[in-house]
């Protein structure tokens, strides 16, 4: 068992990833407590996710802050008073400016619905499907100063088939999401996420050279 790594959760939407973790804790698969969930936009619906299931709120609005780096000195002190050793983005749709990146630097994941460097920002699962890609995915990832570029912490690779919708996309990735989301923050919670440079090392993981995703399959 590892100790439990202290969590504040930030969303803005609605929070299917946030309740993947809230169901990885319950489920005692991941060794976290969610000190809160911040949301920049009041009416988001993983708030009611999160009391729903015991776990303190906080609504921050952006557009009652002067800049992006007061919002996000606000943001730190919250985190701050109540303990957090690890941010977790959950579909916070907001950049964070170098005050925020610097307070808790190699201490925030993002989660990204796209094989990324492929794909950043907005739309992606869209962008995937109009460029023809025969494979997406997501991303999990610490956060830099740049925009869905920091180094990558696990990965989740999903086919793309030729009558797929944008929707029907993004929730064969969104599935995934809510697998690889929990796994990363236990990774991080069991100390074994090591970041040299862009890279992350994974102590203590398993090689699988045959594994592999071919799409169109070779099988009829
Ligand atoms: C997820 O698909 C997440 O990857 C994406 O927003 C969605 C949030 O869903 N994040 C981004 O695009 C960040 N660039 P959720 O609120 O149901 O977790």
């Amino acid at each position: 068992m590892a100790r439990q790594v202290s969590i504040g959760v930030l969303i803005s939407g609605g929070g299917t990833n946030l309740q993947s973790i809230i169901d990885a804790i319950e489920a005692k698969k991941l060794d976290a407590k969610i000190q809160f969930v911040l949301s920049n936009k009041a009416d988001a619906y993983g708030l009611v996710r999160a009391k729903n299931h015991g776990v303190s709120t906080e609504v921050l609005d952006h557009k009652a802050f002067p800049s992006r780096e007061a919002y996000d000195q606000a943001v730190v002190d919250l985190l701050h008073a109540r303990g957090v050793e690890l941010v977790v983005l959950a579909g916070f749709m907001r950049l964070l400016s170098p005050v925020f990146v610097k307070a808790y630097s190699n201490r925030i994941m993002n989660i990204h619905p796209a094989l990324l460097p492929a794909f950043p920002g907005l739309h992606a699962q869209k962008k995937a499907l109009e460029y023809g890609v025969r494979c997406a995915g997501c991303t999990v990832h610490f956060v830099n100063e740049e925009c869905d570029e920091g180094p990558i912490i696990i990965q989740a690779v999903v086919p793309v088939f030729a009558d797929d919708t944008e929707e029907a996309l993004a929730a064969r990735i969104l599935k995934q999401e809510h697998r690889i989301y929990p796994r990363a923050i236990q990774l991080y919670a069991e100390g074994r996420l090591r970041v040299v440079g862009r890279r992350v090392s994974v102590d203590g993981f398993s090689k699988d050279e045959d594994q592999v995703l071919i799409q169109p399959s070779l099988a009829r």
